[in-house]
């Protein structure tokens, strides 16, 4: 297993830690070089109704850095966006890594047997079939590896691709649909590169504390690209496949972006916004007017870090001039709850838990306490640091002051029921909320107004202070496999900022 860690970020762990450099000094050493942007692979499934992923380890060069030891699906690093019409569809998943891996289809209403969490671990060598019912309406989800103790540093190598479900009508929507040209996937991803400009995994205790943050913003797995528009309207679907950040997406010249859909689908009219705050694991859609002529650069609003520069080819066709004003029906109103109100509080590491008593309950059963620190070891270990460096914070990440055990279910949901979350972020900072097998509404955020990027479903929230949410539970999840909640700042959920419920 530990040789198995080594191969798939064997150059990741076994680099020297040289920190994150200043965006200003890493700008100007990487000046120079500017790349058209590159999509994903499309896999079109619409009529065969099937889709193979295989995952394998592979060597990268981001820019003209020295290669990197990486992971993906069909390819070394990422994979392919899979085009999925409604109804039916079979996905064909090999693991030709040395270790597990798992396929989580994070955003898909699927049952939890085939949900693809911690408890579906496939084994090296072999070859998984997953039948998903697909009854969701056109919206951007993504899959991505979900083994336990190990999401961050896989997802961080690479294993992780958007899935686009259509039902073909965009056209008639107004919405563009041209994969690459005037409907653009943007894979938003910081990463950490040294001085070779090889990307490490370098984590630190602080890393851990904070999630981990690079110190350069990848886009489909390049830096520095510039995305190729036509002069009209430009659909970008926003995936932010970090581990850790944040982003406030920002156009500095004013430029609005004009929000179509969220994590749980469209919403009936586009909605302009300056600014778009999406955390980690969460999607957004929106429009953008290119018409003008003139070429933009996308920043992330805190620190002014670039995101992505846009120049428009007037040789491009235009299909979409303007804005469409209904895209869909009238989001149905907040359903009522007739479950149970809970409460979750995310407990983060340096002294926020109070109940060590609780998890030192469970520890009591030997194995969760094996589990939890054994991650938390390996996590170190890669690092090249020395055990001794305080993994005895990592146990304060939990939900409720109880650590993820993946033998304890948190409770039982009765199929068809609504219910009234509450999720606090106490002191340690924000933390995107995500819960398996669902769609919720956001209906208070810290005593007030909902943001635009919640206004719509979702199945991931940023939790600043207090968020409120309505959540269905239509779809069942046995105590075998269960479905999750946690923190989608991996190296937290790692950690053990995670839970999980039946539903049946
Ligand atoms: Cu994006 Cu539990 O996953
Ligand atoms: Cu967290």
């Amino acid at each position: 297993m530990q040789i198995g860690r080594r191969e798939v970020l064997g150059a990741l762990g076994g680099v020297a830690a040289t920190g994150a450099g200043l965006w200003t000094i890493e700008r100007r050493l990487w000046a120079g070089e500017r790349a058209r942007l590159a999509m994903p692979p499309l896999v079109d499934a619409r009529e065969s109704r099937k889709v193979a992923l295989r995952a394998q380890t592979g060597r990268t060069r981001f820019g003209s850095g020295a290669p990197s030891l990486t992971a993906g699906f069909n390819q070394s690093f990422l994979g392919p966006t899979l085009l999925l019409p409604q109804g039916e569809v079979e996905a064909d998943i090999r693991n030709a890594l040395e270790e597990d891996v798992t396929v989580h289809w994070h955003g898909l209403l699927v049952p939890g047997e085939v949900d693809g969490g911690p408890h579906d671990p496939i084994a090296p060598g072999i070859r998984r079939r997953a039948a998903l019912a697909i009854a969701q309406g056109p919206l951007l989800a993504w899959y991505h590896s979900h083994v336990h103790g190990a999401t961050a540093r896989h997802v961080y190598a690479g294993l992780a691709g958007t899935i686009q479900i259509s039902d073909g009508l965009d056209d008639d929507r107004g919405l563009p649909s041209r994969y690459g040209i005037d409907d653009l996937t943007l894979i938003v991803q910081d990463r950490r590169f040294d001085e070779a400009g090889r990307m490490v995994y370098d984590l630190t205790p602080t890393d851990i504390l904070n999630g981990f943050h690079g110190n350069r913003i990848l886009v489909n797995g390049q830096f520095g690209a510039t995305a190729v528009v036509p002069r009209g309207i430009v659909r970008l679907r926003i995936l932010n496949a970090s581990n850790a950040r944040t982003y406030t997406l920002l156009f500095p010249d004013g430029r609005k972006m004009h929000l179509t859909g969220t994590d749980g689908g469209l919403l009936p009219q586009p909605r302009a916004t300056g600014v778009l705050r999406i955390s980690s694991g969460e999607r957004a859609e929106v429009l953008v007017d290119f018409s003008d002529g003139a070429g933009a650069q996308m920043i992330s609003g805190r620190g002014e870090i670039p995101i992505l520069d846009f120049t428009v080819d007037p040789g491009l066709a235009v299909r979409i001039d303007r804005l469409p004003d209904r895209i869909a029906p009238d989001l149905p109103p907040v359903p009522e709850p007739d479950g149970p109100t809970r409460r979750f509080a995310l407990n983060t590491g340096g002294g926020a838990v109070q109940g060590r008593g609780a998890a030192q309950g469970e520890d009591a059963q030997g194995h969760s306490h094996g589990e939890g620190h054994g991650h938390g070891q390996a996590l170190v270990d890669m690092a090249g640091e020395t055990a001794s460096t305080s993994s005895h914070d990592l146990h304060d990440f939990s939900i409720n002051n109880r650590v993820y055990d993946p033998n304890r279910t948190d409770f039982h949901i009765p199929k068809g029921t609504t219910e009234r979350w509450i999720i606090s972020g106490g002191a340690g900072g924000e933390h995107p909320f995500h819960i398996h097998g669902v769609q919720f509404r956001v209906v208070d955020e810290a005593g007030g107004m909902v943001r635009i990027e919640n206004s719509g479903w979702k199945d991931t929230v940023l939790v600043a202070g207090q968020t409120e949410i309505i959540v269905r539970f239509d779809h069942s999840a046995p105590p075998e496999f269960p479905y999750m909640y946690h923190s989608h700042i991996l190296e937290h959920e790692d950690a053990g900022m995670m839970g999980q419920f039946t539903v049946g």
